[in-house]
């Protein structure tokens, strides 16, 4: 049985195991080597001493992305973004999918970045598929569709970067990526889950159409550095 818990801090759980090879620190604080993602995490209570640690990995003016943690900074972090969005979870069961889904890998970042910035998933990132495994579908060899495994609590896979090519939307492709991300997380044991903004309403027809679930509202925040 997954711990549900572990998806309350799902970026600093991840940098605290299996991203641990991917992560650096300072005292209380933690976040992930250029390149890969921007999340940060505070891995103690947020006393003013933890916020200072993080202060001092980032550096003086830099971006924190506290992703979907609560807590607050002192008032001298200058707010970026705030962004209201769900957590969704996968009820459990292996789906099926079809055969033409192709693992990518360091060949294809080029095009995986190409469509991140024509589709806008959320961030993606020269080494973001480092994090686990990306999977895609080509058409005529050209990738119109991809979608890979993000953030790694213990016992859960975070997908991630779900996106189609606008001219090859409405076909099944984003469907049939996270279906096949799916069979992969449940079958080494592990539990599906996701993160969508609440305006995204074609990403929420997806999942909701796939059969994930809400496991609760979540609010995306972002500051920048004293
Ligand atoms: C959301 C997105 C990935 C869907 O890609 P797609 O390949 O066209 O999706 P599919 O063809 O697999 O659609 C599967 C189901 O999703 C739902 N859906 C997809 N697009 C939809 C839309 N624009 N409006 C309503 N429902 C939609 C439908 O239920 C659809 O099933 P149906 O065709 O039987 O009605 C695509 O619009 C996209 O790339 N958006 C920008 C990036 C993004 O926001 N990614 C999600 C980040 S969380």
């Amino acid at each position: 049985m997954s711990n549900l818990a572990a998806l309350d801090d799902p970026v600093g759980e991840s940098l605290r195991g299996r991203h641990a090879h991917l992560a650096r620190r300072q005292g209380r604080a933690a976040t992930y080597v250029p390149g890969v993602a921007t999340f940060s995490a505070l891995t103690a209570d947020p006393a003013e001493e933890t916020w200072a640690d993080l202060a001092a990995l980032l550096g003086p003016g830099e971006f924190a992305d506290m992703f979907s943690s609560p807590a607050t900074p002192p008032p001298d972090w200058e707010p970026v973004f705030v962004l209201d969005g769900r957590q969704l979870i996968w009820p459990g069961g292996c789906p099926e999918y079809p055969v033409d889904v192709v693992e990518l890998g360091a060949d294809d970042v080029p095009a995986m970045l190409d469509l991140a910035l024509r589709t806008r998933p959320g961030p993606f990132w020269p080494r973001t598929h480092e994090l686990g495994t990306y999977v895609g579908i080509r058409d005529d060899g050209a990738l119109v569709a991809m979608a890979g495994e993000r953030l790694r609590p213990p016992g859960w896979t975070e997908i991630s970067a779900v996106c189609t090519a606008p001219e090859a939307r409405g076909r099944g492709h984003a469907a049939a990526l996270v279906r096949a991300l799916v069979a992969r997380i449940t079958t080494r044991g592990e539990r599906a889950f996701l993160h969508v903004a609440d305006s995204n309403t074609a990403a929420i027809a997806l999942y909701d159409g796939l059969g994930f679930t809400t496991r609760k509202a979540v609010t995306f925040r972002g500051f920048r550095t004293p």
